[in-house]
């Protein structure tokens, strides 16, 4: 939120000069519904009405619809009940959008993302799962902005050019191993593992850069990528884990937030607290050798 709120200031600031607009309407897709999703409309807001008070006399104050997206699973209902707080007399519409399910074939034997030992025509398939849903959500994007809208995205990614050697891979590499030993233990079946894949892909800059050329539906205003510590409430700059069974259970939560869902829905409801124990001794040993960082790409883009 901190690198991208700059990125965001100047997109609503060169939307407000270029089109003047009566109504202004954002959506914040994937907005959850903790103290992040407020605090992202009321920095959009604050800085919607810095603009207005710029140009007083110029034009009249800008009527704002803002979009809060995210899975179904999402809690709107406490999202909605926290929106009070903002005392803005803000109206909401809630659209949230189905995440489509496809079918588990037998794509990553006992892996679960990208590993040293993924063939290549598994990486392709990843790859090209990711090429479909980015076009997809790119068009999709494209028919819903008006000319000179603007859209900023926030996605995990990767730094090196080489698919096998990113951060993710070593993220979810681990998480496999902690299915692995459930196998082992005879409390997941090996049949599920190997019917399992994770539904992300972490792309490099050029890829998606490439993507953006491709669809002539958008210019690329700006892009960059940042690295930010597996562990998120370690905000140090350095390379040192200072206690890695701290950090270790905060990874642990980390990736048990983002998908705990899945791991429940497609293995049991009972599997996710062994697996997140487990992942956290495994993640702890892993943190006492090396600090390891996520790749996030930050980009601006204007419709065409
Ligand atoms: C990393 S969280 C970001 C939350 C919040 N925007 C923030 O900055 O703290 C990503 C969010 O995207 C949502 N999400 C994932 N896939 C989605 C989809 N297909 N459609 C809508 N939301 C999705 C998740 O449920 C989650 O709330």
């Amino acid at each position: 939120m901190v690198q991208t709120m700059p990125i965001v200031e100047n997109a609503i600031k060169e939307v407000c000069i270029a089109l003047v607009p009566e109504t202004m309407v954002i959506a914040d897709l994937g907005c959850s519904s903790g103290p992040n999703t407020l605090l992202f409309i009321s920095n959009v807001i604050n800085i919607i009405a810095g603009q207005c008070s710029k140009s007083i006399g110029e034009c009249d104050p800008v009527e704002l619809q803002i979009f809060l997206n995210d899975l179904p699973g999402n809690d709107f209902n406490q999202l909605f009940s926290s929106l009070e707080k903002l005392n803005q007399g803000t109206i909401v519409e809630q659209v949230p959008e189905e995440l489509h399910a496809r079918n588990g074939t037998l794509l990553n034997k006992d892996n679960i993302y990208i590993t040293k030992t993924t063939p290549s025509f598994v990486v392709k398939c990843f790859q090209e799962q990711f090429h479909k849903d980015f076009s997809l959500f790119l068009k999709l994007r494209h028919e819903e902005l008006v000319y000179g809208g603007k859209m900023v995205l926030t996605f995990v990614g990767r730094k090196d050019e080489d698919v096998y050697n990113g951060d993710m891979n070593q993220l979810y590499g681990l998480l496999a191993r902690s299915l692995q030993s459930l196998v082992a233990k005879g409390l997941v079946d090996k049949e599920r593992l190997e019917a399992f894949y994770l539904p992300l892909y972490g792309p490099s800059i050029s890829e998606v850069k490439e993507m953006v050329l491709e669809s002539h539906m958008f210019k690329l205003d700006y892009i960059k990528l940042v690295e930010l510590s597996w562990d998120p409430y370690d905000d140090t700059e350095g390379d040192d884990v200072h206690d890695s069974v701290r950090s270790g259970i905060n990874v642990s939560k980390f990736v048990r937030a983002l998908l705990e869902p899945l791991i429940a829905s497609h293995f049991g409801e009972t599997i996710p607290d062994l697996l997140f124990a487990d992942y956290a001794c495994l993640m702890s040993k892993h943190l006492e050798q090396e600090m390891s960082k996520s790749a996030f790409i930050i980009m601006s883009l204007k419709k065409l």
